[in-house]
């Protein structure tokens, strides 16, 4: 065996996934497990979170010779392990809780609680590649991404625990519901959500080195090297769909492409305007923030995807803005239960498909995808 049979002391030493989660797990040791905190990670909806489970076998059956090379390379890369050790507290962690204004605080919670299943629904369904898979070229990515996918989890543990709140992950992985997703819908929805994860926490980065004043909580001092990790699951993603040509340019998957960059714009448009205080805090106009990371998703997505959407068009704005307003509509209509709860619910809900039917019919531009699609974070 190698250096790292014991178990680090923070999961942000972890060389794997399982030694993230055992670490994190003994910090809790006999403290509180906050029912509350792993309750909402629990919730399926169509705007939290969910786990994926998938055809593990079709996935082990990739061949990657056609992008060997560029293949090693990431690989190498991220063996090399750049962000080993950083994501923990050190010197520069000094968070306010008790200076937080409730309301916001109650924003932030909630959306770190989000963040950090998100991020755990990344490493469930990496580690399950790994363990059930032989292709060692798949086994070695999924181990890989696995890993910081649990360090990631862990940090965001570390930032909730200070606040009281815990999300339990142990828990979560044996009781969260999974939803089953064929292989090429795992690529495209898991390629987007790693590429637009990049630009979400760069897109705030940068604004918080400008205002360094409005950087409420110093877990956001981490996320460079953090959107560093999302890009290179992103850039993995990216070679797998390259290994076979039909996944990009058939005429059905062309559809496929197009919905789920629909779907994954507008959930985080919605999910997004649901907290209004956390981007007052931070000082960025929601709209703005929304807009800024569609176009740098779209810009990166072109590497891969031969079409991105027209956020500019007349029709995308007030369509998201609708989708929005029949997801508070649902939400108000959940609330308040029985018959008329019901039919409020309903309305909301046919409200929001009309929505995202206006949205998915807007004609999408079409780009030439380059030979190589590899590329660097540029933001
Ligand atoms: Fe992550
Ligand atoms: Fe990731």
């Amino acid at each position: 065996m190698n250096a790292h049979t014991q178990t680090p002391s923070h999961s942000a030493y972890a060389n794997t996934a399982e030694e993230a989660i055992a670490a994190q797990d003994a910090l809790d040791q006999g403290v509180m497990t906050s029912d509350a905190a792993t309750e909402i990670a629990m919730q399926n909806t169509l705007l939290t979170p969910r786990f994926y489970t998938t055809d593990f076998e079709e996935m082990d059956a990739i061949d990657v010779t056609p992008v060997r090379e560029e293949w090693d390379k990431l690989i190498a890369q991220m063996k090399s392990d750049p962000n080993k050790g950083h994501f923990k507290k050190t010197d520069e962690w000094e968070a306010d809780w008790e200076g937080m204004e409730p309301a916001l605080k109650a924003e932030f919670i909630d959306f770190l609680i989000s963040s950090c299943t998100a991020e755990f629904s990344g490493c469930v369904l990496y580690k399950e590649m790994k363990r059930r898979g032989s292709n060692v070229d798949i086994t070695t990515l999924f181990q890989l991404m696995a890993r910081d996918e649990a360090r990631h989890a862990g940090f965001i543990n570390d930032a909730l625990r200070e606040a009281g709140v815990r999300v339990n992950l142990g828990f979560l992985t044996q009781q969260k519901k999974y939803t089953y997703f064929r292989p090429k819908f795992i690529y495209y929805a898991t390629y987007l959500s790693e590429k637009i994860g990049y630009a979400r926490y760069i897109t705030i980065f940068r604004h918080l080195e400008e205002h360094p004043d409005k950087r409420f909580h110093p877990i956001f001092k981490w996320f460079r090297e953090w959107c560093n990790d999302e890009f290179s699951h992103g850039e993995a993603f990216a070679l797998l769909l390259k290994t076979d040509p039909k996944l990009t340019q058939s005429f059905s998957n062309k559809l496929w492409i197009k919905f789920f960059l629909t779907a994954v714009y507008s959930t985080m448009w919605v999910r997004d305007h649901q907290r209004p205080l956390f981007h007052e805090a931070l000082g960025v106009d929601v709209t703005w923030y929304g807009q800024e990371v569609f176009r740098k998703t779209s810009e990166i997505s072109k590497q891969i995807f031969p079409m991105t959407l027209d956020i500019d068009h007349p029709r995308w704005r007030p369509n998201l803005d609708r989708m929005e307003a029949a997801s508070r509509q649902v939400a108000a209509g959940k609330a308040r239960g029985g018959v008329g709860g019901t039919i409020t619910r309903i309305g909301g809900m046919a409200k929001a498909t009309y929505a995202f039917a206006a949205l998915y019919t807007i004609p999408a531009q079409k780009h030439v995808v380059p030979a190589n699609p590899r590329m660097q974070p540029a933001y």
